[in-house]
């Protein structure tokens, strides 16, 4: 069905993983594919939104939708850093904000300026933390009657749902987000799939949806959340 209840909104979507340089050829990563925030942008589009899509690391093809949809803005990005200076401009405007990329939560302290050798011995990469993006959006946005909406996610492990819950909770709370979706992985759930399973919850941990199906469910369903969420 045609809906048409995202038209004249703005929103900032991020996806994909960031690579995080340790010297000019290497970099520490993750599994992250990109689809469910590529499936987020072009459900917006095509709800009438004017998406700025801030894209690190994806699968190959995942980005095509987006690329021929017109309300789709793409801005690529590589490394946690980018993608918050990415994320901080195109949220200044935004009236949704949605982080779904995987943010590395930790940085090389000191990248190298040349390549690591092996003749050099065994490097120790010391680690520093990255700033949380998704909390620092939630913290630093107006408030008043347009008061922006941010959409946080949360991929975890868990042993069941109520376990799930409880982590969802507690993140939500931590974060700062009007919604947090939250969805479990393991070694073979989540993370490269085409089909995932989420749960919804407002920011005092409520659940708003429970939802499953492909990637682009989960997008409607997330997009009917901020939808009724909004006053
Ligand atoms: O704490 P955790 O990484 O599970 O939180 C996931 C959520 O926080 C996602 O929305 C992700 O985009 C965001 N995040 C972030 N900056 C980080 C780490 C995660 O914005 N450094």
């Amino acid at each position: 069905p045609l809906r048409s209840d995202l038209a004249g909104l703005r929103v900032a979507v991020s996806t994909g993983g960031t690579r995080e340089p340790i010297d000019p050829v290497r970099f520490l990563g993750n599994r992250s594919s990109g689809r469910q925030g590529a499936a987020l942008a072009v459900s917006a589009a095509e709800r009438g939104a004017a998406v700025t899509l801030v894209a690190a690391h994806v699968d190959d093809g995942v980005l095509d939708d987006a690329l021929s949809h017109p309300g789709v803005a793409l801005v690529r990005v590589s490394s946690a850093a980018d993608l918050h200076a990415a994320m901080t401009d195109a949220a200044a405007s935004a009236d949704v904000v949605a982080m779904v990329a995987a943010v590395a939560d930790f940085r090389v302290a000191e990248v190298s300026q040349g390549k690591l050798r092996k003749e050099d011995g065994v490097p120790e990469l010391r680690l520093v933390p990255n700033p949380d993006i998704l909390a620092d959006l939630a913290a630093s946005r107006g408030s008043g009657p347009a008061r922006q909406t941010v959409v946080g996610f949360a991929a975890e492990t868990a042993s069941d749902d109520d376990e799930l819950l409880e982590r969802g909770r507690r993140k939500a709370a931590r974060k700062g987000a009007d919604l947090l979706v939250v969805n479990r992985v393991d070694w073979d759930r989540g993370f490269e799939a085409v089909e995932n399973r989420v749960l919804i919850l407002a920011a005092d941990g409520t659940l708003v949806a429970d939802a499953a199906g492909t990637k682009r469910a989960v997008a409607d369903a997330v997009w009917d959340a901020v939808v009724a969420s909004r006053p």
